[in-house]
């Protein structure tokens, strides 16, 4: 199949979170299966600061309104071979700041413009318009609402009679929605007429999210759980009525995780290596990651911490407010990378002078530092209050690193309490808790560290962890296998 794969972040060209790792993995997953899969993402400042070079021109479009042509630049990713189409427009994608925000963290106002235009170009592809390229698509593959317009636009395309490829659109994360002015509409040049309560209108504002929901061909979410719950009033975030309505044609399909990049047996940034079957490694890399962090080095006191986003759906601050107990408690230390929500961010490094021998912030981004804490931490935090996937409690579990969740999303689907039943069953692989409140956060973290007292017990799930398989062949086959079930040509 021939399919074009459009996102918004892709690693290493450009990263905020588990877009840039999927957009990466699956379509080299998918050309693994014999797939002619090309990915159009972007061309940003930090593709010039991931050392690529520039890519190979290969068109130049003139767009109506456009001051300049929007070029086609195409790397291939030497890794997997993966053909990329860089969207190269400087005067959207070439600034300094987020790629979705100026520097003092507020979204940059035209994003309406900028992101429509990534559809725009998907839309020229899929319709064989740039001849230079001599290749159409038969699926078109978005990916959140930074490429939610192109299914529309296609559909658009079939108003007036064209062909058009199948569409398929995957929701990384419902609470990212891409919602602008009602005058969005016209500047996108995007018919008046759909602009309604049953069309693209959501609340009186113009919904990149919702239209994509509405017009794709198929819709998938990137867990089983996930994909059930933002049918809900609770997860659904104002959409439940419409992803009800579109329950036909929706469905979870878990992300994996990249095993050559992710894998402690051969990850380059760590300074030892390990596996399931010899953890000898794990200590030095725990011992390295306390040096690192500048606490006292010692390997009986557990370990635990977390990497991500600093945003209300990842529950940090359940953490926050629960943290100076289970320093108490466990005598332990604990260890954060993250960056986002400034007041989040204060706390933490308040509770870092107050507790200097046991606590240690970084905040910012530091992809080098994130390995070696999967890989040094006992035991990782994942409270998240929704997580359409989550990755960091896959890489956890490849890590030796025992996941302590919240039950939602993708969390429940890959981590399993060390319940009686499951530890007798051999199914239990971490620490689950039900309510987003740090009383449950609490109670769970007990369960850890009385389960940390019990080396054997503990190795037993480590080692259940790490023998598990969260490659993304399975993911590409199930993706594989709806594209050939909308193809229309
Ligand atoms: P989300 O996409 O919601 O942020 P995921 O768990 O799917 O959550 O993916 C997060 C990805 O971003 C992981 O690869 C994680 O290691 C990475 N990440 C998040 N914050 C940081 C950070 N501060 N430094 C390095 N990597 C980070
Ligand atoms: C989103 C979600 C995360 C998921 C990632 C990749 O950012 O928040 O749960 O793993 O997308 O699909």
């Amino acid at each position: 199949l021939r399919v074009l794969f459009v996102s918004s972040e892709m690693m290493p060209l450009s990263k905020t979170g588990g877009l840039g790792d999927v957009s990466f993995s699956l379509p080299a997953a998918l050309r693994r299966l014999g797939h002619d899969v090309r990915v159009l993402t972007p061309f940003y400042g930090s593709v010039l600061q991931a050392g690529i070079g520039t890519g190979d021109l290969v068109a130049a479009l003139p767009m109506p309104g456009f001051s300049e042509p929007v070029e086609l630049r195409l790397y291939v990713d030497p890794r997997h071979g993966v053909p990329i189409y860089l969207l190269n427009y400087p005067p959207y994608y070439l600034r300094y700041g987020n790629i979705y925000q100026d520097p003092f963290g507020k979204d940059w106002s035209d994003n309406d413009l900028r992101f429509a235009l990534l559809s725009r170009i998907g839309q020229e592809i899929a319709q064989a318009r740039v001849s230079e390229l001599d290749w159409r698509p038969q699926v078109v593959h978005a990916n959140d609402w930074q490429s939610g317009l192109l299914p529309y636009l296609l559909e658009l395309e079939a108003r007036v009679g064209a062909s058009r490829p199948a569409t398929l659109f995957t929701v990384h994360n419902l609470a990212y929605q891409g919602i602008f002015p009602p005058s969005s509409v016209a500047k996108l040049g995007l018919p008046p007429a759909d602009f309604h309560p049953l069309g693209t209108e959501y609340y009186g504002q113009f919904s990149f999210m919702k239209t994509a929901l509405l017009y794709a061909d198929r819709i998938t979410t990137v867990s089983p759980t996930y994909a059930r719950e933002i049918q809900t009033k609770a997860y659904g975030m104002g959409l439940e009525g419409l992803l009800q309505a579109r329950s036909g044609v929706l469905s979870g399909i878990l992300n994996g995780i990249d095993a050559e990049y992710w894998n402690p047996a051969q990850d380059s940034n760590l300074p030892a290596t390990y596996s399931a079957a010899d953890l000898a490694g794990k200590q030095t890399c725990k011992a390295a990651l306390q040096q690192e962090m500048g606490l006292p080095v010692d390997a009986n006191r557990l370990l635990f911490g977390s990497v991500g986003r600093l945003v209300t759906q990842k529950g940090m601050d359940l953490v926050a407010d629960a943290l100076p107990a289970m320093l108490r408690e466990s005598g332990g230390q604990f260890v954060l990378l993250g960056s986002g929500d400034r007041e989040l961010e204060s706390r933490f490094q308040a509770l870092a002078q107050e507790y200097p021998e046991q606590v240690a912030v970084r905040l910012g981004y530091d992809e080098g530092l994130a390995h070696r804490i999967e890989a040094g931490l006992d035991l990782f935090l994942m409270p998240s209050r929704f997580e359409p996937c989550g990755l960091n409690q896959m890489y956890s579990l490849a890590y030796g690193t025992l996941p302590l969740v919240r039950r939602t999303g993708g969390l429940a689907d890959t981590v399993i309490d060390a319940s009686p039943v499951a530890l007798a069953d051999g199914t239990a692989n971490g620490f689950v808790f039900e309510d987003a409140s740090s009383v449950a956060l609490l109670e769970a973290f007990s369960h850890a560290v009385s389960t940390y007292s019990k080396p054997d017990l503990w190795r037993q799930l480590q080692q259940r962890g790490m023998t598990q398989d969260f490659s993304w062949d399975r993911a590409a086959q199930q993706y594989a296998h709806l594209y050939s079930q909308i193809i229309r040509f």
